[in-house]
């Protein structure tokens, strides 16, 4: 029998979010009804109600979530009823030529549930990155669930399933930060902060935080910062510099996306130093680099898909450093709200307010 819940949807573009019912149907093959108790406001939500993704409205938003299983298909064995978990976007096939390969973190056929949620007259609703959290219950992949101790709290644990684990996974998948390495992170919003407290948590020696906004430098502190600049007022490159012995940093993050800041992460790297490109460019955005600086200053330029992480990995791995007061991920959470407050949280979110809104259920 599928369930009629309450969810928030984006109706069309630039139109303001409302809650509507949603069917949800039961689970199929390969399928989990997961019964949401947590999920972040994300940029990514607002880009979706922008139009800034595609035009599949009706878009059911919401998908840094984590919450309990209710209910699982047939052929489901990996999670059952009751269990504890966090949402990601993408279930991993084990069979296409990335996880043949033992590389499932980047693996090329990724799915989501089969079934589509609708309105009540029938409207099949496309789910913000396969997850659709913001409603009381959300049909996906089973293989989206990953179980994890249920002693932390659910609006702390859901930020894993985004933004944080794609800042953390910058640093510690993608950059292999290690002890005793300096890092520079430019943009410190949810990302980049991630990044800086997975930097510190690997070990890095040194953790330069770069940021246009003030407000922004003080919190990274907060996150493992051991120095700041603020960008608009300050050459970045030349900072990093001094910072690091007048060499650069053995890993640079780009946590914001745009041209002008990879330019400077290029640049702010020591030889043989890593660029991580984690914030998400736009299509019109091109860059321009001497061909002979890209061969001269070695090292890697990288690119970081969701932190390059395995939720199986690396979920279980972080909360459970969480609860044991090594990683502060309760620091993300600025507020938590009800559902009929998305609208209200991404207003604060443009003007820079929050880390992160967090939707309780
Ligand atoms: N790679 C992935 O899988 C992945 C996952 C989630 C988010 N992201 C991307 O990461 C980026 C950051 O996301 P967020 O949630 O932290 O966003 P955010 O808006 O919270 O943070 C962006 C930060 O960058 C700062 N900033 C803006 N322009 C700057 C400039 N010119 N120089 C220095 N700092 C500048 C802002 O002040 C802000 O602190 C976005 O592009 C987002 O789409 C990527
Ligand atoms: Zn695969
Ligand atoms: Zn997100």
């Amino acid at each position: 029998m599928a369930q009629e819940v309450r969810g928030v949807i984006a109706p069309g573009k630039d139109e303001p979010v409302r809650i509507e019912t949603i069917v949800v149907p039961d689970p199929g093959p390969g399928e989990a009804v997961v019964r949401v108790q947590a999920c972040g406001v994300c940029h990514t939500d607002l880009h979706y109600k922008q139009g800034g993704i595609n035009d599949d409205f009706p878009f059911l938003l919401g998908h840094e979530a984590a919450g309990v299983v209710e209910s699982v298909g047939d052929d489901v064995t990996d999670v059952a009823p009751g269990d504890f978990v966090i949402l990601n976007w993408r279930a991993v096939c084990g069979n296409c030529r990335a996880c043949l390969r033992g590389r499932p973190w980047y693996c090329f056929a990724t799915h989501n549930a089969k079934q589509k949620m609708t309105l009540t007259d029938g409207t099949e609703l496309s789910p913000a990155l396969g997850i659709g959290a913001f409603a009381e219950k959300t049909l996906v992949a089973a293989g989206q669930c990953t179980k994890v101790d249920p002693a932390v709290a659910p609006q702390v644990a859901g930020l894993l399933g985004c933004g944080v684990m794609a800042g953390i996974g910058a640093a510690i998948n993608t950059g292999n930060v290690g002890r005793g390495d300096s890092v520079a992170v430019i943009g410190c919003g949810g990302v980049g902060d991630a990044a800086i407290a997975g930097s510190r948590l690997a070990g890095a020696a040194r953790i330069i935080a770069v940021d246009i906004d003030d407000r922004k430098l003080e919190t990274a502190r907060s996150m493992g910062a051991t120095h700041t600049v603020n960008s608009r007022t300050t050459d970045p490159v030349e900072a990093i510099r001094e910072l690091t012995g007048g060499f650069g940093a053995d890993v640079v993050i780009e946590a914001v996306g745009r041209p002008e800041t990879y330019r400077q992460a290029f640049y702010a790297r020591d030889l043989a130093g890593t660029v991580v490109l984690v914030g998400v460019p736009t299509p019109d955005m091109k860059i321009e680099l001497p061909l002979l600086d890209v061969f001269g200053r070695g090292g890697a330029l990288k690119s970081s898909w969701y932190g390059d992480c395995l939720p199986s990995r690396d979920f279980p791995m972080l909360i459970d450093l969480h609860l044991q007061g090594r990683l502060d991920l309760g620091a993300f959470v600025t507020e938590t709200i009800q559902l009929d407050e998305v609208e209200k949280a991404f207003e604060r979110m443009h003007q820079g307010d929050v880390l992160r809104s967090v939707v309780v259920l």
